[in-house]
């Protein structure tokens, strides 16, 4: 298995890298690409950690030897949020980066499975697209937005509030990944209710959570380590799936046939093609129902803006 992180010496790439070269299969290969020189020195810094993981760091302005044969590619290249930006005020920077990379994996490694980090997820991810097509190579089952985060912050929060050990929390989150269009379906919860001052207090929680750890920061980035092991889990369930497990589902941003958007955040079984199965996610509850809807006016503009960043 070779997975390459393109924006690897970035705070998430750097933290991703560091769980990858830990638990990666073993003879996994595992390739760290940046623009900034200091990205070889990060392979060699995790080159000492004895795992049976080989480790490649790449610098400067082309990413292509270290996308050679990659089965994986996760991208946080890019810029973050800073304390009063919301995710789509990094359009105009991060946009052209993710073009760029996408157009060296079209040309080196074609059949990756491709997770974008990067933000605004909800319109890079249909730069990427686009850039694909032109490419001739778009598969859309091997294409992602990565919305691990929401995940697992949701499960985090339900467990601290109610009092649950996390592990037993599961949650599917739909929608895309940022504000109102991220949409944890409390309602579906196991073994747990909730009342309705609790649902909107929560929901609100996790669509601004990202918020809440760039005002801590305050001015020193965003979510870099929660993302970090966020990206790990889901590379993890790509792994699992492309070595044939059966029964990998994780929530994530894909082109698979909503009847809502081009692209929507839902369960996805995953398997050695990427994804083997765009999964229902059961009936809304009424709040949720009217939340999803809407969203979808934000969401379909996020995605037109991508399609149109291509035009
Ligand atoms: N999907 C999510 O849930 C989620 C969560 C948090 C952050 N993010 C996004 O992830 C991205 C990275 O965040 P971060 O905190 O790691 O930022 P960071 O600034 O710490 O790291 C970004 C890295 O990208 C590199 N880079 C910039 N341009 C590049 C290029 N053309 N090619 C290769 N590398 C390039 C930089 O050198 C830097 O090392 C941001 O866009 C952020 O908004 C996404």
């Amino acid at each position: 298995m070779k997975v390459a992180v393109l924006g690897a010496a970035g705070g998430i790439g750097q933290a991703l890298a560091l769980l990858l070269k830990a638990q990666l299969p073993a003879g996994s290969q595992l390739s760290l690409y940046d623009i900034a020189p200091v990205t070889p020195g990060v392979a060699v810094d995790l080159s000492h950690i004895p795992t049976n993981v080989e480790v490649k760091g790449f610098a400067g302005e082309d990413p292509s030897s270290a996308l050679d044969g990659a089965d994986i590619v996760l991208i946080s290249a890019g810029v973050a949020r800073k304390p009063g930006m919301d995710r789509s005020d990094l359009f105009n920077i991060n946009a052209g980066i993710v073009r760029n990379l996408i157009e060296k994996v079209a040309k080196v490694c074609p059949k990756a499975l491709i997770g974008v980090i990067t933000n605004p997820v909800n319109t890079t991810v249909a730069i990427a697209a686009e850039v694909l097509k032109q490419a001739g190579v778009y598969d859309p089952k091997r294409l992602f937005g990565v919305t691990t985060l929401d995940v697992i912050r949701s499960e985090t929060f339900i467990a601290q509030a109610k009092g649950l050990k996390v592990e037993d929390v599961q949650v599917n989150v739909i929608g895309g990944h940022s504000g109102v269009t991220i949409l944890p379906l409390l309602s579906q919860v196991n073994g747990v209710t909730f009342t309705d001052d609790e649902i909107a207090a929560l929901t609100h929680r996790i669509q601004n959570a990202g918020t809440e750890v760039v005002e801590a920061k305050a001015g020193g980035g965003s979510a870099t380590l929660s993302m970090g092991q966020a990206a790990f889990r889901f590379c993890m369930s790509l792994v699992r799936g492309l070595q044939g497990q059966t029964n990998v589902v994780e929530c994530a941003y894909v082109d698979g046939g909503s009847e809502h958007a081009q692209f929507f955040a839902q369960p996805v079984l995953l398997g050695r093609n990427g994804v083997e199965k765009v999964l229902p996610y059961r009936a809304l509850s009424e709040f949720e129902t009217q939340a999803r809807d809407s969203m979808l006016d934000t969401l379909t503009g996020d995605i037109q803006l991508g399609t149109d960043f291509m035009k």
